[in-house]
């Protein structure tokens, strides 16, 4: 795994946009895999930043995003299809026909499980952009999940509600369950490009970083990945 240790988040923020930048020059058709959380907003805003000022078109570009809490769709401010809608896909010229996220609202799980995973087998990710849990999940991989584990629907762990809690109302209003990739959708991605900051991450990144390989702490996997990028900030470092 490559380590790069900026500053702050601002420059991690541009560091990872570089290599954003790159994927999207070399292959402008490239599929994107994408996160939500506060991590890549810094990220997202620079690719907004440069589209309009440079042009950098994203007409051919396709994503695929890790994961939707269950019961929630478009017309909920806190569910993930209007996260990327608002702080990322409006600002870009991508065609919302070529963006992909679960159905939070799908009639049977299981079948939108299966649509998912038979669609990430044709849309395999040119890159995939990871955060991280402060238990050490990617996506809504919580500690335990299997490393062969595709498309499922989870139970969240009460660290992860409270973590999430602060972005609704009240702690009763984070939805128990979600859909997510799972890790092996995730490792398929022909490049992964993972970002932390802060010090509540440290101890997860050590994990990912220099911690045993196991689904006890699912961003370990990363390490058997061929070409995984970190880029996380001083205090996230703080443990290596
Ligand atoms: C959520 C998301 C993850 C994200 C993590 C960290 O649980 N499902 O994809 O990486 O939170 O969020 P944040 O970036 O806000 O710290």
């Amino acid at each position: 795994m490559k380590v790069i240790i900026t500053k702050d988040y601002e420059e991690m923020s541009s560091k990872a946009f570089e290599i954003m930048k790159e994927v999207v020059t070399e292959n402008p058709a490239a599929v994107l895999g994408l996160a939500t959380g506060s991590t890549p907003l810094g990220l997202y805003a620079k690719m907004a930043a440069d589209h309009r000022e440079n042009g950098t078109s994203y007409k051919q570009v396709r994503t695929v995003n890790l994961d939707e809490y269950e019961g929630l769709d478009a017309t909920s401010d806190q569910s993930y299809v209007y996260f990327m809608r608002e702080n990322l896909f409006r600002h870009l010229d991508i065609d919302l026909k070529n963006t992909n996220i679960e159905n939070g609202k799908a009639k049977d799980p299981e079948e939108e499980c299966a649509r998912y995973n038979a669609l990430l087998e044709v849309m395999r990710q040119d890159v995939q952009v990871l955060g991280i849990g402060s238990n050490g999940h990617i996506a809504f991989n919580e500690p335990g999940t299997p490393f062969e584990a595709e498309t499922h629907v989870v139970a969240l762990t009460e660290s992860t509600i409270k973590d999430n809690s602060r972005l609704f109302a009240r702690v009763e209003d984070v939805p128990r369950r979600a859909y997510t990739m799972g890790p092996k959708n995730i490792m398929n991605a022909k490049k992964i490009l993972i970002l932390a900051n802060g010090a509540n991450k440290a101890k997860a990144v050590y994990g990912l970083v220099k911690g045993e390989i196991t689904e006890s702490l699912p961003a370990s996997i990363l390490q058997r990945h061929p070409d995984c990028t970190l880029v996380c900030d001083e205090a996230a470092a703080s443990l290596l």
